[in-house]
This record gives structure tokens, C-alpha cells and sequence, in this order.
């Protein structure tokens, strides 16, 4: 079952991705839960979910290994993100860790590839190594993760550095910051944004509109906070689920539509910014 047109985001090349993908930070980290995991990111693609988030850092490689031998048979449907530790943002040194990611994914090419977050890299080295992967067909598209707007304006100011793809945020019903300036920054360029932890890395508090909104449609709260990341424009969101029904619910609440009394519910409770706010990182 794949996602309608209605539930892809449009890069700024004009490709069309699915909104809705699968973490899988802290996943491939444990023996014991290796089945299982696996299973579920077979289910998630399976349900249409083809778009994986991973990244060199997660389990230190693990991760990766981990969709390469789940979801191997199937790369030719995927669209596969991984990212780049600061410590190797350096043109040699993220041509070297793709290299390095590569082999543990067992494919040829990853579609997205992130700066995972700002920290001494060397940003002008970074750009000129990301374009030469493309230009290798290691890589399709690159973007950063965890770029605030004085971020992005400096990455805009280096030649080459417009041509990234999408900034990979933490954003949900509970940290709408990005709502104020970085939402519209990344809008009016085109560029949608990638919003992790979309249900909170599990920490939504309790009771409120999120409850009363899942009692009244017959689902959980974690499936509305999922559906109301959905419906923001050009944003597209990678849960993360080891759990069977956790994986089934998430593909469900693509499907769900907050109304506009819900949508205004929600606003009561967590409130859109008024003001800047700095953005956060998990
Ligand atoms: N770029 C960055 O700096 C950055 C930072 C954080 C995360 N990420 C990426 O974003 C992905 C998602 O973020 P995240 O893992 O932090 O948090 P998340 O997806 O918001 O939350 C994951 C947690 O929520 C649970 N969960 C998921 N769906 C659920 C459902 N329908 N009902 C009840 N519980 C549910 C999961 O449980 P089970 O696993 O037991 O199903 C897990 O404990 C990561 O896996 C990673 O790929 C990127």
C-alpha cells in the first residue's frame, strides 16, 4: 500500500518523497530486540512507509546494519536518509563516513545525506564534499539537521549551499518554536522540513486535548500528535516504532484529518509561538 500524492512533500529538485518514513534511533542496539525491530520496519514499508531515517551515530553503525538486513531485498523501493557526525564535517571526512555508511546499508547510494548537527565542522568543506557525492552518484540530495535560521542563512551565503534539501528538526505538538521563523524561512524556499521525535520521543503529557480528541475518533493520543505534524504544509515526519501496533497506528493516523475545531483545541493547549524561540535539540 503505498502513499497517495496527497502524502508526499516536494523537495526543492521537485521529487516527490512520502510524508510519512521511520526513525530508527536506538534500534539495532539490542540483540534481544532484533527480531522484532526488524519486523517492524518490514511492516512500516509494507504499509508504505518506504522513507528510513538512520545515521552513523545510532548504535554506532548498528542502525544501519539493521536496515540493510531488514530491508535489504527492497532498496530499489526505499528512500534512505542518513547523516554525517559534525567530527567528520570536512570534505575528505564526509566523503569518508558515506563511504563507511554505504557498506554498512549494503547499497550503492543513500537518497538524502545530513549534516547531523552544527558542532566544528568546517560548513564550505561540507558543501563541496556533499556536491562531490552527487556528482559520484553516492548520494541523490543532501540537507542539514538541527539548523536554526542564522544557520541556514550562513549555509545560503556559501556557494553551493542552496542546493540543500531539507532541514531534519525537532517539531511537534509540544515544540512548535520553529513555527515563528524557521517553518517560513524553510517555506518560502521550497524546502520541507523533516520533523523528528514527531510524538515527542514518547514524553507527551497526558490528558488534555490530545486524550479527548483520541477518545472522541476512537484512536490513541500518540496517533492525533502524529496526524497534527501530518497536517502542517511541506512538513514530513519520521516516527520511530519497534512495536507492531505502535507501527499500524502510526501508518493510520496519515489518514486521519483534524478538523478545524480539533486543530483549534490543540492551539488551546500548546500554543503557537509569539516569538522567537531558539531551536531545540533532543
Ligand atoms: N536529527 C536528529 O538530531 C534526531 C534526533 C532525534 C531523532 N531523530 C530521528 O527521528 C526519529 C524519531 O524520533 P524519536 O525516536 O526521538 O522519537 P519519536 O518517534 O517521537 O518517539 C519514539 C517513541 O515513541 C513510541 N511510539 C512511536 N509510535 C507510537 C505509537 N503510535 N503509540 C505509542 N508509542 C509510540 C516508540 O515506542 P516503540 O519503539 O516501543 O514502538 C518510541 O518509544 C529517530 O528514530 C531518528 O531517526 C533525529
Amino acid at each position: 500500500m503505498a502513499q497517495s500524492s496527497a502524502s508526499t512533500v516536494t523537495l526543492p529538485t521537485g521529487e516527490a518523497i512520502p510524508k510519512l518514513g521511520q526513525g530508527t534511533w536506538e534500534m539495532g542496539e539490542r540483540a534481544n530486540a532484533r527480531k522484532s525491530e526488524i519486523a517492524a520496519l518490514r511492516e512500516g514499508v509494507e504499509l508504505g512507509m518506504t522513507l528510513i531515517d538512520t545515521a552513523e551515530m545510532y548504535g554506532d553503525g548498528e542502525s544501519e546494519k539493521l536496515v540493510a538486513e531488514a530491508l535489504g531485498d527492497r532498496r530499489d523501493e526505499l528512500f534512505i536518509v542518513s547523516k554525517v557526525y559534525p567530527h567528520n564535517g570536512s570534505e575528505r571526512g564526509v566523503q569518508a563516513a558515506c563511504e563507511r555508511s554505504l557498506k554498512r546499508l549494503k547499497t550503492d547510494r543513500i537518497d538524502l545525506y545530513l549534516l547531523h548537527w552544527r558542532g566544528g565542522e568546517d560548513l564550505e568543506g561540507v558543501v563541496a564534499g556533499f556536491e562531490k557525492l552527487k556528482r559520484d552518484g553516492k548520494i541523490r540530495h543532501w540537507g542539514v539537521s538541527n539548523f536554526d535560521t542564522d544557520d541556514l542563512d550562513e549555509l545560503f551565503s556559501i556557494d553551493g549551499g542552496d542546493a540543500c534539501a531539507t532541514d531534519q528538526i525537532l517539531y511537534n505538538v509540544a515544540r512548535r518554536g520553529p513555527e515563528f521563523d524557521l517553518l517560513p524561512w524553510l517555506l518560502e524556499r521550497r524546502m520541507p522540513a523533516m520533523a523528528y521525535s514527531p510524538v515527542d520521543h514518547a514524553r507527551l503529557p497526558r490528558g488534555g486535548a490530545l486524550e479527548k480528541i483520541a477518545a472522541a475518533r476512537g484512536v490513541s493520543a500518540f496517533q492525533v500528535a502524529l496526524a497534527w505534524v501530518l497536517q502542517q504544509p511541506q512538513v514530513f515526519a519520521i516516527p520511530k516504532a519497534a512495536d507492531l501496533a505502535h507501527v499500524r497506528e502510526n501508518r493510520a493516523a496519515l489518514d486521519l484529518h483534524l478538523s478545524a475545531d480539533e486543530l483549534a483545541d490543540i492551539d488551546q493547549q500548546f500554543k503557537p509561538p509569539k516569538s522567537k524561540r531558539s531551536l531545540e535539540m533532543l
